[in-house]
């Protein structure tokens, strides 16, 4: 049986780049980015697909599944979401009353910190997730955010623009780790924003569950989105947990290191 234990990690480190390492090749501790330990939770067919073509909201899991992500939901201080499937999925990222009851029992605020991600901002502040206060909301964006969508947002979030194209998934996560404390993150998805984070070996963790059903088609996603190109390396995953429940099956891998490219 899996265990639903919170992590031990404290967090991981990011190494800035070459530069960090100190004179002899030994890392410079003062330069070491701290980041969360971050949890990925996903669902998908047996063929790998995480939806349809149209990106619409499919219900292909269980209740146990639905069950599953809140309880993943509820060991995090915050849940990651990017923009395309907070809009389609129009989700709260909220919990049910006996996991937010179990939180604060364990002495964390009643829902985990809510961090959206999106590089043109373009958020509608109508969406369900700003009709609820159950905790409080940041948004990573940049400054291509128009000012009119900054307006709305502010009053419901606490926005973080960057100055540069794209959001820097890196330094994201140190700032949560940094300046809100956070420890653990859950990231739900969607297929893109994972991505972006496995390729920046970012992803620590992987919840999986393989679903009994097979959608096809070369333009649903899978894990990795629609993209055609190879990962810059593969990406090595342990498996740490397997649960058989009905007819799904759910899985846990520890994220290994990069390895070489694939061929
Ligand atoms: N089966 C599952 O477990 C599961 C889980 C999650 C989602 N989904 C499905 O996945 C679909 C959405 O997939 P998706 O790949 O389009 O979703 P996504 O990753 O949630 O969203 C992509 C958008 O998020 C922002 N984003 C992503 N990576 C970013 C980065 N590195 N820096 C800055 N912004 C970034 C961008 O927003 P802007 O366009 O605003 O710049 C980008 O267009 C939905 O149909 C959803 O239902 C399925």
């Amino acid at each position: 049986m899996r265990s639903a234990k919170r992590n031990k990690a404290g967090g991981a480190s990011v190494s800035r780049s070459k530069l960090s390492r100190g004179i002899q090749g030994r890392p410079n501790r003062t330069r070491i980015l701290r980041r969360p330990f971050v949890t990925a939770t996903f669902a998908m067919t047996v063929d790998g697909k995480i939806t349809t073509r149209t990106f619409s909201p499919v219900d292909f899991t269980s209740r146990e599944d639905k069950l599953h992500l809140f309880r993943q939901r509820a060991l995090a201080d915050a849940v990651l979401i990017g923009h395309s499937t907070l809009k389609r999925d129009n989700v709260r990222l909220g919990l049910p009353a006996e996991l937010q009851k179990a939180r604060i029992k364990r002495g964390q605020n009643r829902c985990p910190l809510r961090v959206i991600i999106s590089n043109e901002g373009r958020i509608d502040n109508r969406l369900n997730i700003f009709q609820s206060d159950i905790s409080p909301i940041l948004i990573f964006s940049t400054r291509r955010m128009p000012r009119k969508y900054q307006e709305a947002l502010k009053k419901k979030a606490t926005l973080h623009l960057s100055d540069a194209e794209h959001v820097n998934l890196a330094a994201m996560l140190h700032t949560l780790r940094d300046r809100y404390k956070i420890r653990t993150v859950a990231c739900e998805g969607g297929p893109t924003l994972f991505r972006s984070l496995l390729e920046r070996g970012l992803v620590d963790r992987l919840n999986l569950t393989i679903a009994p059903y097979m959608f096809g088609g070369a333009k649903a996603p899978t894990l990795t989105g629609l993209s055609k190109e190879f990962l810059p390396a593969s990406v090595h995953c342990a498996l740490i947990d397997m649960r058989v429940v009905g007819e799904e099956c759910f899985l846990t891998y520890r994220i290994k290191r990069q390895r070489r490219r694939p061929s």
